[in-house]
């Protein structure tokens, strides 16, 4: 059985944790003090040997992006935090930000001297109103106790923290949109090249990296190399956040190496709901493709979950039980994209409006056969011709599903109807009356 590896969570139940005080009697800072005697290129080396893996979900190697900024030419350089999360079922930067603020912060402070950054951008999902705040009084904080501000610790070093609260779109968690919405524009994606390392923010060289990622390079640099490449695969390295949610007994944060099986993880959330088996789950949050009871042992690092036929994604494991529709949680899948399809590109623009609407029949049992293959027909049109990987996102859980479930979309046609009891599946109180007020 592999063991929790809390790291970033290991200070969470702490009274005060989000505290400077309460964070640095943990260890916190240690990374930020080693790193400004340090070289910043060495910095950068450390980062590109651990092996870290951008964890917002696309798994790019963190140094390697850092390396990419071009030589300085003594104009500015930016670092932006990518905090927006949206993801359905992806809930961990939040806790991180809320529990731990200072290790953004601190991690802020380590790539911003390795990278010649002297002012950095969080940018923070704006319903999270109480993250945003606990940054801003952290970013005080911080300033207030010389790790912010101008010569920083009595380096020479120079940094400006800037919080800057989105609106609410999926789509500015896209790098460039979130650079474009950063900007004052309206928040879509920007064709590429070029990319942010050589014209991001106000067209100067910039890195765009998660919270997980930024939080993890303090104890990189002050516990080394060689135990965060200890943990984890061979080219999965290190320890990340795996997000249990739905019916599983003890929903949570879940800190572990990376290669962890689903059947280990559901072991420590205490399994499925009493007396439910599980039908099916996404490795990596409604982006990724549905996996079902057969892929519990697939490790779930980058390579086995591709391998398998999914992708890692943002670790967020949502576990449906036998009583759950998959017709319906995909319909719902289906128009959280359609909503959040920010229009630049036809297929995805026109893509999620049809999906839903033929899901929204399937589901309702006013579809017919032909409409499975109309599905699949439109995924086509949009999987790999979107101008961003949102249109490919859309169609990940409807192609999934109707693979490995075509009789449960096709008893939606016979029976005229969805054979499921929505109640049996809600995990709160169901009000059937409301949905219909709704819908
Ligand atoms: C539609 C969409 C939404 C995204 N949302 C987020 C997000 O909320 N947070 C995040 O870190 N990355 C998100 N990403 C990925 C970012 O574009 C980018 O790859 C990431 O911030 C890079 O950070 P990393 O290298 O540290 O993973 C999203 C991508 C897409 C296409
Ligand atoms: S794929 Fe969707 S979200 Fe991305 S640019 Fe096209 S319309 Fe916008």
């Amino acid at each position: 059985m592999t063991d929790l590896t809390p790291v970033l969570s290991k200070t969470w139940g702490l009274d005060h944790s989000w505290n400077l005080d309460t964070y640095v009697a943990n260890g916190g800072y240690e990374g930020a003090t080693k790193a400004l005697t340090m070289d910043p290129a060495d910095i950068i080396q450390a980062v590109k040997d651990s092996g870290l893996r951008g964890r917002g979900g696309a798994g790019f190697p963190t140094g390697m992006k850092w390396g990419f900024l071009p030589a300085p030419d003594g104009g500015p350089r930016y670092l932006v935090v990518n905090a927006d999360e949206s993801e359905p079922g992806a809930c961990k930067d939040v806790p991180t930000m809320m529990a731990t603020p200072h290790a953004v912060i601190e991690g802020i402070v380590i790539t911003s001297f390795a990278i010649g950054c002297n002012h950095a951008f969080i940018y923070v999902r704006g319903e999270v109103v109480h993250a945003h705040r606990r940054l801003m009084k952290a970013v005080a904080e911080a300033r207030d106790n010389g790790w912010l501000g101008t010569n920083i610790k009595g380096t020479g070093f120079n940094l400006e923290i800037t919080v800057h609260a989105g609106a609410g779109a999926y789509i500015c968690g896209e790098e460039t949109a979130l650079l474009d919405s950063l900007e004052g524009r309206r928040g879509q994606p920007r064709l590429k090249p070029p990319f942010p390392a050589v014209a991001g923010l106000y067209a100067r060289p910039t890195v765009v990296n998660s919270v997980e990622s930024i939080s993890s390079v303090p104890p990189i640099i002050a516990k080394g190399v060689d135990w965060f490449a200890s943990m984890g695969t061979e080219r999965s390295k290190g320890m990340g956040f795996f997000s249990l949610s739905g019916h599983v007994k003890r929903p949570g944060q879940y800190e572990a190496p990376l290669g962890i099986t689903a059947r280990e993880l559901l072991e420590m959330a205490g399994g499925m709901r009493e007396g439910h088996q599980l039908k099916f789950w996404t490795p990596g949050g409604s982006s990724t493709p549905i996996f079902t009871e057969e892929h519990l042992d697939t490790p779930l690092d980058y390579e086995s979950v591709g391998a398998a036929g999914s992708m890692l994604g943002t670790r967020s494991l949502q576990m449906f039980d036998d009583t759950t529709c998959v017709v319906r949680a995909v319909e719902r899948w289906t128009e959280f994209y359609k909503h959040e399809s920010c229009g630049k590109c036809t297929p995805c623009r026109e893509g999620t409006y049809w999906l839903e609407l033929i899901m929204r029949r399937l589901e309702a049992g006013q579809g017919t056969m032909a409409d499975i293959q109309q599905l699949l027909d439109t995924c086509d049109s949009i999987a790999g011709r979107a101008f961003c990987a949102l249109g490919d996102a859309a169609t990940s859980s409807v192609i999934s599903s109707v693979n490995l479930f075509r009789e449960e979309y096709e008893r939606h046609v016979t029976e005229g109807g969805c054979p499921f009891d929505h109640a049996a599946s809600a995990l709160f109180d169901y009000d059937s009356a409301a949905e219909e007020a709704n819908a």
